[in-house]
């Protein structure tokens, strides 16, 4: 059992600086979780702690069932894959490969065979006998990652493996690594902060912002059901469109009402809203979750002037400007690719309440519009 359990850890820099704050994760046997959030959000602080290549200031780690904060890297039986490869130059694959497996003093048949194995799954058989340097950047990235797996070790740790490569190599390689995990079920844990890898990667995915772990769910739960505003916003892209206004209440009704008019939000907020009349809040809908409006479909649609029409192929984003009394905000709707609409043409765009948030508009973002999860 390889489970990793991080409990209340904190890393407090020299100098003062609290990177990780109270971060609590519960990472299951054979799991796959992504660390996901902004630049300098403590992502690698994280996972260099599990690793024991920093220091915990507090707070207790536990892989299996040891508990590692005093126990050294080497004596972890962890295995990690870091962005710049590591691959040390005037080493052949096989050596590179086999370095680790060495100094563990392991057979030399035994050494063997296991690189031959690793190399077959990685499909790097052919290149065993180069060095380095006459390897492409994802051949470099599958002989890193069979340096890892031929230590079977008891977890992974990839800190932006993937983040070297360009970015057509990069989701072939994102798919390599998930088939990989696939197949080799070794728990793993995964930073970056590519929000597309950590939805297609992750059985979970654990998004953290300045420190702290926002929210830690699956990747559609999340995306789907965001806890607060910056999650909302990280995930997606174009991310999610945000218009400030007020809460009304009106008898059993419940209103967004905002400088350019006024939406009646679904019957499903109402328990969560009805008694916050007045209250600045901030609503939040996906690009996905607008459409145009037919004609005399008035309800849950802002009226509002094309700006920008960008086609994607198989897809158009549009955006568009709705009046505000005083300052613009431009919104945008991802849309069928056969509308036709012209820049300054204005017309009704309708929202998918079903999938709307309201957020509060104070520092915490928080989504006040999370009803329990239905059982499943
Ligand atoms: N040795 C250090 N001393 C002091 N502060 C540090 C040290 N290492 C990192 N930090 C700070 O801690 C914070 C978290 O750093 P970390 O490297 O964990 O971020 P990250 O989420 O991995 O970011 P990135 O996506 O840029 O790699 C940053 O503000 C960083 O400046
Ligand atoms: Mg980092």
């Amino acid at each position: 059992m390889s489970r990793v359990l991080l409990e209340n850890i904190v890393k407090v820099y020299q100098g003062g600086f609290e990177a990780v704050k109270d971060a609590c994760l519960d990472i299951a046997d054979r799991e796959f979780v992504v660390i996901v959030g902004p630049s300098g959000c403590g992502k690698t602080t994280t996972l260099r702690m599990i690793a024991g290549l920093e220091e915990i200031t507090s707070g207790q780690i536990s892989i299996g069932d040891r508990i590692v904060n005093d126990i050294a890297p080497k004596n972890r039986d962890i295995a990690m894959v870091f962005q710049n490869y590591a691959l040390y130059p005037h080493m052949t694959v096989f050596d590179n490969m086999a370095f680790g497996l060495k100094l563990r003093k392991n057979s030399k048949a035994e050494v063997a065979s296991r690189v031959k194995d690793a190399a077959e799954i990685l499909g790097i058989e052919k290149l065993l006998k180069r060095k380095p340097k006459a390897l492409s950047g994802g051949q470099r990235q599958r002989v890193a990652l069979g340096r890892a797996i031929v230590r079977k070790p008891k977890a992974f740790l990839y800190d932006e493996p993937l983040s070297n490569l360009d970015a057509k190599l990069r989701v072939t390689m994102r798919t390599e690594l998930k088939s990989l995990h696939q197949r080799l079920e070794t728990t793993s844990i995964y930073v970056t902060h590519d929000q597309a890898e950590a939805m297609t990667l992750g059985d979970r995915i654990c998004v953290m912002h300045e420190g702290i772990i926002q929210q830690v769910d699956q990747p559609m739960e999340v995306y789907n059901r965001p806890v607060n505003r910056f999650v909302a916003g990280f995930l997606g892209t174009p991310h999610m469109n945000f218009v400030e206004g007020k809460i009304e209440t009106v008898g059993n009704s419940v209103f967004f009402n905002f400088s350019a008019g006024k939406i009646e939000l679904p019957a499903r907020m109402n328990e969560c809203l009805n008694a916050k009349n007045g209250r600045d809040v901030v609503f939040g809908f996906r690009a996905e979750n607008v459409s145009i409006a037919s004609k005399d479909d008035k309800k849950s649609s802002i009226n509002a002037k094309v700006e920008v029409v960008e086609p994607l192929g198989d897809r158009l984003n549009v955006y568009f400007n709705i009046k505000c009394m005083t300052s613009e905000k431009w919104l945008v709707a991802n849309l069928d690719p056969h509308v036709r609409l012209t820049p300054g043409q204005t017309l009704r765009f309708k929202l998918n309440m079903d999938k709307t948030h309201v957020f509060d508009k104070g520092d915490t973002g928080k989504n006040l519009t999370l009803q329990e999860r239905a059982e499943m």
